[in-house]
């Protein structure tokens, strides 16, 4: 199984504190069956700047210790971007980059509300051949309040990723039951962990793998699984519609 999106490397953002946190996140990722896993840290400008530099250093590093203590996961570069109007300079200066290089890209909104120029930045990502993820639209306020502009920013071309721990409740019963309602919407094509840490913010993937079979059925959990793999090697995302 493959998580595309994770704060796993060490001291980058709020993710992972240190080399012994990443090993410790790494070991419970093999127990929910992960194989493969994206590290996502935050690009903030101003805030989190870890460029895509940086970020592959970093990961190389870490599948350095993982294979030293024998851990069978496999690490990815990526980055969880921040919204802004100076992303496309940040991509044009080779800054920021798509999830294991791919075009998918994986975009964070401000949590209480959807920008206005946030159609005009997929359409400059898509003139750039990038495809936009948008991480976690579940907890976005305006989102919430009106599922509609997820919609248009889907009908624009962008995808989206559900947090695993939003589906198993982690984030309370409004979360858990508007992630369901985005599902069966046809709203979002991955599930991520968005792990950040081996305490409150871990995986859960398989948890809510669990609930997605029971209300969706075996081929929603399938289809999750392939879009996941179809972004790590740069395949086409499929549209996943489940009633
Ligand atoms: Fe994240």
């Amino acid at each position: 199984m493959i998580d595309i999106h994770s704060h796993i490397l060490p001291e980058m953002d709020d993710g992972s504190g240190n080399i012994q946190e990443s090993i410790e996140m790494a070991r419970k990722a093999v127990e929910q069956g992960i194989t493969d896993i994206i590290a996502t840290p935050h690009y903030i400008k101003g805030k989190y700047e870890n460029d895509k530099e940086k970020v592959e250093e970093e990961t190389r590093k870490l599948n350095q210790v993982l294979d030293e203590m024998d851990i069978p996961l496999k690490v990815w570069p990526g980055q969880e971007i921040r919204i802004s109007d100076v992303l496309i300079d940040d991509y044009d200066n080779n800054k920021i980059m798509g999830l294991n290089a791919s075009r998918y890209i994986l975009l964070e909104l401000p949590l209480n509300h959807v920008p206005r120029y946030m159609e005009r930045l997929i359409y400059d990502l898509q003139m750039k051949r990038m495809t936009p993820i948008i991480a976690h639209p579940e907890r976005n306020l305006e989102i919430i309040k009106n599922p509609q502009l997820l919609k248009e920013l889907i009908w624009k071309g962008a995808y989206s990723q559900i947090t695993a721990g939003s589906i198993t409740g982690k984030f309370g019963w409004r979360t858990k039951r508007f992630s369901k309602f985005l599902v069966h919407s046809g709203l979002t094509h991955f599930i991520a962990s968005d792990s950040h840490n081996v305490g409150n913010r871990g995986f859960q993937i398989r948890e809510a793998n669990k609930i997605i079979e029971k209300s969706f059925g075996k081929d929603a959990v399938n289809g999750f699984k392939e879009n996941a793999e179809n972004v790590l090697y740069g395949k086409r995302v499929k549209e996943l519609l489940f009633h």
